[in-house]
């Protein structure tokens, strides 16, 4: 092999693209795995970002461990590589249970809000220099064109007066939805009734044509046992990047 490597980088075109901005084409990590390893090693990447190293790994029958700092990244592994692989694997790191979130918003209120926008929403957290009134954002399709959603995520005390100054941020900031994030413990159902009264929008989509509330509230308790309502899988996979 020559110094320069012409597969080190990936084509703008290319399929496996996933719009993480420092993805490495599989072909690369196919030819490194391939020559530092046989099956039933363990390829080892501690800063391995959408996972190609991990996902190659897969493919070619080696064990592994991936590491990233990016609670975005880790999603789009799991969601975009490694269950459409029906790959086995165990995600450490992240809240397992109540007991779990509580401390950690307790104790990391920012890391218990990146949880919530990236690794679970797909999103991405808002700058924290300014406080504009929520905590992160997604895109998503909308037949062809695209919609915003807000987040807002409240790990400690909250009522009915917090999800009104939440809608507020969302009609300021021209946004088509909110999501606003509690523990379940936190929403009254005056805080539930208030979002039935904001009505639904529709997102056009090839596969689906779906109605998602304009105003909800999701629980932790929602997110921890995977208890979402119906809409939202329609909505997640319409969350888009480009
Ligand atoms: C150059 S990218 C790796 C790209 C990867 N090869 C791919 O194909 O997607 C470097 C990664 O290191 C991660 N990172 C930066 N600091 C880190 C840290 N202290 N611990 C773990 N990961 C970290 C970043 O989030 C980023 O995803």
């Amino acid at each position: 092999m020559g110094d320069v490597w012409s597969i080190s980088i990936l084509n703008s075109q290319a399929t496996e693209r996933l719009g993480y901005p420092t993805q490495k084409p599989e072909k690369l990590l196919e030819r490194i795995i391939k020559a530092s390893s046989n099956e039933g090693d363990i390829v080892a990447d501690f800063f391995c970002g959408c996972g190609t190293s991990i996902t190659v790994a897969e493919k070619l029958k080696r064990n592994w461990i991936g590491v990233d700092i990016n609670h975005l990244a880790i999603g789009l592994i799991e969601s975009k590589r490694l269950n459409p692989l029906k790959a086995e694997y165990q995600v450490i790191g992240f809240p397992t249970d109540q007991a779990q979130a509580e401390k950690l918003a307790e104790d990391a209120p920012f890391e218990f809000e990146r949880w919530v926008v990236e690794y679970i929403f797909k999103g991405h957290c808002t700058s924290k220099t300014g406080d504009g009134g929520f905590d992160g954002h997604i895109a998503f399709k909308d037949g062809k064109s695209k919609k915003l959603c807000l987040i807002e995520v409240k790990g400690g005390a909250c009522g009915i007066a917090a999800l009104r100054a939440f809608n507020d941020t969302v009609r300021v900031q021209k946004a088509d939805m909110g999501l606003f994030v509690c523990f379940e413990k936190r929403a009254t159902s005056g805080m539930k009734k208030y979002c039935d009264n904001k009505g639904f929008i529709k997102i056009q989509d090839s596969l689906f044509s779906e109605s998602v509330p304009k105003l909800s509230i999701i629980t932790t308790e929602q997110i921890l046992n995977k208890g979402f309502p119906v809409w939202m899988a329609q909505f997640l996979y319409n969350v888009t990047y480009t």
